[in-house]
C-alpha cells in the first residue's frame, strides 16, 4: 500500500517536473468591457509586445460609484475546440469577503497571488479609486503557475465577470495559449 503511494507520488512529481519545462503560457489577447459605462470603464487595457519573447498586460478601470463596498466576482476557465467550452471552474464569489480573508477561498487566492503584486486592489474592500493593474508579464505568470496541475496545450479563454451591488459592471477576458 505504501509502495503505491510512493509511485503516484513520483509520477505527479515527474509531471510536474516535465510541465514545468514544457508548459508556457502566451497572451494572445485581452478584452475589457464596460457593461456599465455609467459606473465603470477602462482606460486602457491591452497585451504589449517588448520583444518575441516578453509581453505584458497591463489595464486601468476607472470608477464611477466610489466607495464601492459590494464586489462579487465569478470566473472560468474555457478551453477552445469548436467555440469555447467550460474547461475548469464555474466560480462566483464575494470579492470583498475573500479580501478580508484570503486564505478563505484556496482557488481564489491562487488567481489573486497571480497579479496582486502587480495591483493597487491589494486591499479590503472599500475601493474608492482607480483600479490598476501593471505589466503582468507571461513570464512572471508562468513562473506563479509551476505550482499548478498540468493541463493539456491548447486555447484557453480565462473568463472573469465583476458585479457590483449584484449587477454586472464589467468583463475582463484573457486570451492565452499554453504550448
Ligand atoms: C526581452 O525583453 C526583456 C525585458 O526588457 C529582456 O529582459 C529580455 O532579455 C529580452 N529578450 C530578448 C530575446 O531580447
Ligand atoms: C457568472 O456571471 C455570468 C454573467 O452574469 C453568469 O451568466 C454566470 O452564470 C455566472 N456564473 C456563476 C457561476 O454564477
Ligand atoms: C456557471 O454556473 C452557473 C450556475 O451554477 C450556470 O448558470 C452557468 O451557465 C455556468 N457557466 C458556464 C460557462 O458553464
Ligand atoms: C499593495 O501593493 C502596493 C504596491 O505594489 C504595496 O506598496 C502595498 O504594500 C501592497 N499592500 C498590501 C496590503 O499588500
Ligand atoms: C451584495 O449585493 C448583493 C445584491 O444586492 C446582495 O445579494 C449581497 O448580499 C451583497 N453582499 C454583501 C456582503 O452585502
Amino acid at each position: 500500500m505504501i509502495y503505491w503511494r510512493v509511485n503516484i507520488f513520483q509520477f505527479i512529481l515527474i509531471f510536474f517536473l516535465v510541465t514545468k519545462i514544457s508548459s508556457k503560457i502566451e497572451f494572445t489577447n485581452l478584452k475589457c468591457t464596460s457593461l456599465d459605462k455609467d459606473f465603470t470603464d477602462f482606460d486602457y487595457c491591452y497585451i504589449k509586445s517588448i520583444n518575441r519573447t516578453y509581453k505584458y498586460v497591463s489595464l486601468k478601470v476607472k470608477l464611477y460609484k466610489v466607495p464601492i463596498t459590494n464586489v462579487t466576482v465569478n470566473f472560468s476557465f474555457m478551453k477552445r475546440s469548436s467555440g469555447y467550452k467550460l474547461f475548469l471552474y464555474n466560480i462566483t464569489a464575494d470579492a470583498c469577503k475573500f479580501l478580508k480573508n484570503p486564505k478563505s477561498n484556496p482557488v481564489l487566492g491562487y488567481m489573486y497571488g497571480l497579479f496582486k503584486s502587480h495591483s493597487n486592489m491589494n486591499h479590503t474592500c472599500p475601493f474608492d479609486h482607480d483600479l490598476v493593474m501593471e505589466k503582468v508579464s507571461s513570464d512572471f505568470i508562468n513562473n506563479q503557475l509551476t505550482q499548478m496541475l498540468p493541463f493539456p496545450e491548447g486555447e484557453y479563454l480565462f473568463k472573469t465577470n465583476w458585479m457590483a451591488y449584484g449587477i454586472l459592471r464589467a468583463s475582463v477576458n484573457a486570451y492565452v495559449t499554453l504550448t
